[in-house]
């Protein structure tokens, strides 16, 4: 799952509001912490930080799209602040990912209760592709050629 949260550009982090409406939003700075959670900065996510301080149950996807494969988590998430001090501990990797231009307001810290794989169509539909194939049929299907 490391290697999948550093290859993903973005996770998609879902949460639900009081009345039940459910809100789903991108970003990129996210992270594991220890062995059962994902961390996500709160740079700009007013809505989603409200929602879980009513309703901390969560749901955060993220695939790789050139090996076409990720994870669905579903946890309950805290919001730890900047006053808290988990915030630096908890949140070293969100701090340098983020760096002094992207202020973190809060880490997300997602407590990993049930997990599970996400697989593109393809790996059922085509089983005998290997990795390498799998990569290149996604670098044509999104347009992407080698630098230089
Ligand atoms: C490419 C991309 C990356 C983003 N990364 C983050 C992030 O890491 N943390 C964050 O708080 N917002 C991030 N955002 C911004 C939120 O997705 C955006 O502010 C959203 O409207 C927040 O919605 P919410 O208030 O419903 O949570 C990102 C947006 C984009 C387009």
């Amino acid at each position: 799952m490391r290697t999948d949260i550093q290859n993903s550009v973005l996770c998609w982090l879902a949460t639900v509001d009081s009345s039940g409406t459910p809100n789903v939003t991108p970003k990129e700075i996210f992270s594991s912490y220890g062995d059962d959670r994902i961390v996500v900065a709160d740079i700009a996510s007013t809505n989603t930080v409200r929602n879980i301080r009513s309703h901390p149950t969560v749901c955060v996807s993220f695939i790789d799209i050139f090996r076409q494969r990720g994870f669905k988590v579903v946890g309950s998430a805290t919001i730890i602040g900047p006053e808290e001090p988990d915030f630096a501990i908890v949140g070293a990797d969100l701090l340098r990912l983020a760096g002094v231009d992207f202020p973190i307001r809060h880490v997300i810290s997602i407590h990993m209760e049930r997990v599970s794989r996400i697989w593109a169509p393809s790996y059922a539909l085509f089983p005998d592709r290997t990795e390498e194939e799998r990569i290149q049929v996604a670098y044509d299907t999104y347009g992407v050629v080698a630098a230089g």
